[in-house]
């Protein structure tokens, strides 16, 4: 009964583990209404991993957040089986820690799924009146003992100051990523146009990518959060289920960019939502501080932006003919000042949009837009900005001369190069990166 295998156990220790087991098994459970005494810190284990599986196997809890924009409530992000998953309990130990309230959540399924039996939901519930959890426990049943729970720190409890005007979510970078030349390139040009933090969900990477990622985190620009998604559920390539025996879509990308928002909603300005290989290029500014400003004083209602993405593909290269780029050739991956060449829309085609968002006004987000949310979205139009999206071909059989020539990324070529330069010399540099 008295397991210490686990070495963080929060402020507890397994003696009062012990205590609690058998403390139980003598009393009568009184969890629902009044709560229930038991000795301080009644938390549980803390989530040894960004998904942590409930017992019963068919929930995956991400985190958990308060949410106070419309009532106040605790917003769990966790990945549910759309139909087994029926009921679910939140345990808060309140009090500093010396009584258990236990409260039914609402589960609220978001609706973009795709067909597949997993889906994200926010796990909604209400915190008992001054109660002051620090933690939250989830589990199926209400009448389970909270410290063989894991307990979820609640973020967002403290509104904090800015700290960055732009934060980038970068969705699931997976399949051994390795595109290093690019990646350095964009996140250099992230922060030329104004950002200070790129989240990274990492599935997976190359070697290299690894140690550009590491080099990133101690600059302080990314944050990296593990994200073994199939280590918990069968995961797709396909965002559309394919009726197979998979269970989730796309790396579990719609729980990456909810958690996303929750996670920079009071330390972030603006939260950008695109892939690795995007960049929202404004045309008629140079930064995206002077072009969000600009739209949020002709959109004061708006909270959400949307750039149409436009494919500039891998397979149509020009020569630049720029000075001072020797030192790239020897990192693996594409350089994006050789792709001046966008593909035309397709009329009969879904032409993505990729967001800029005021995450306070997301309540629920999708990829190409949001679900829920407390203000306007707004399309934003090709003059202003587009979304350069440097990858493969989607229009493989289109001849050069079907491309449109587009060299806004040029604009930037100078602080690019040189900053470019920089990194890649500190990398270099930098031992504990190059054994
Ligand atoms: C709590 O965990 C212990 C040890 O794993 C187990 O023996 C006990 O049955 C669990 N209690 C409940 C109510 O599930
Ligand atoms: C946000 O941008 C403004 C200028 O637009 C700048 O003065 C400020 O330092 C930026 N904030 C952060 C956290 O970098
Ligand atoms: C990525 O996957 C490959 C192949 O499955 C594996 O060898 C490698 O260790 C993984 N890398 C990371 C960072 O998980
Ligand atoms: C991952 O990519 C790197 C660089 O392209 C390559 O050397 C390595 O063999 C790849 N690893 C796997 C497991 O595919
Ligand atoms: C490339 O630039 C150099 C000077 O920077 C110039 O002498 C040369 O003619 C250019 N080549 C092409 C093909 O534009
Ligand atoms: C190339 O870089 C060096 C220093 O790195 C700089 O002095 C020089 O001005 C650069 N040349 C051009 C054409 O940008
Ligand atoms: C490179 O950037 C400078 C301004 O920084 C600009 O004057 C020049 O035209 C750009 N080069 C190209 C080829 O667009």
């Amino acid at each position: 009964m008295c397991h210490a295998k686990k070495v963080h156990l929060f402020g507890g220790i397994f003696i009062i583990t012990c205590f609690i087991v058998s403390f139980n098994f003598y009393w009568p459970r009184r969890y629902q209404v009044t709560g229930w005494r038991s000795p301080p810190m009644c938390g549980g284990r803390a989530p040894d991993d960004t998904i942590t599986p409930l017992k019963d196997r068919r929930s995956f809890i991400i985190s958990a957040y308060e949410d106070n924009r419309n009532k106040n409530i605790i917003r769990i992000l966790g990945i549910v089986h759309h139909k087994e998953v029926k009921e679910l309990y939140c345990y808060f130990c309140c009090h500093s820690n010396v009584e258990v309230h236990t409260t039914k959540a609402e589960i609220d399924l978001h609706q973009d799924r795709f067909g597949f039996p997993y889906g994200l939901a926010d796990i909604i519930c209400t915190e008992p009146p001054d109660c002051g959890a620090t933690f939250v426990s989830v589990h199926s049943s209400p009448s389970e003992i909270v410290h063989n729970l894991t307990s979820f720190p609640i973020r967002n409890r403290e509104p904090v100051q800015f700290t960055a005007n732009f934060t980038i979510c970068i969705s699931t970078m997976h399949g051994n990523y390795s595109n290093v030349l690019q990646f350095i390139q964009t996140i250099e040009m992230y922060k030329i146009l104004g950002a200070q933090k790129v989240m990274v969900y990492l599935n997976n990477c190359s070697r290299q990518m690894e140690e550009v990622l590491q080099y990133y985190t101690k600059e302080g620009t990314v944050e990296v959060i593990p994200w073994h998604i199939q280590r918990y559920l069968k995961m797709s390539n396909s965002w559309l289920y394919p009726n197979d025996d998979t269970e989730i879509g796309y790396y579990g990308q719609m729980s990456t960019l909810n958690d996303c928002i929750y996670r920079n909603m009071y330390s972030s300005k603006f939260v950008v939502l695109n892939d690795q290989d995007e960049i929202i290029l404004p045309f008629k500014h140079r930064t995206w501080d002077n072009m969000m400003e600009s739209l949020q004083r002709e959109n004061p209602d708006v909270g959400i932006f949307l750039f149409e993405n436009h494919i500039f593909p891998q397979t149509a290269v020009s020569d630049g003919n720029f000075t001072n780029t020797s030192s790239w050739n020897g990192v693996p991956g594409f350089n994006l000042l050789q792709f001046i060449h966008r593909e035309p829309d397709r009329p009969d085609h879904f032409n993505a949009r990729k967001m800029i968002v005021d995450p306070r006004a997301v309540v629920q987000t999708s990829v190409h837009s949001t679900l829920k949310q407390y203000r306007n979205s707004k399309y934003v139009p090709l003059e202003t900005a587009l979304v350069y999206h440097c990858r493969g071909p989607l229009q493989a059989k289109l001849s050069r001369a079907a491309l449109i020539e587009d060299k806004t990324i040029w604009r930037y070529n100078d602080s690019l190069i040189q900053n470019v330069n920089q990194m890649l010399t500190k990398f270099t540099e930098e031992p504990s990166l190059n054994p």
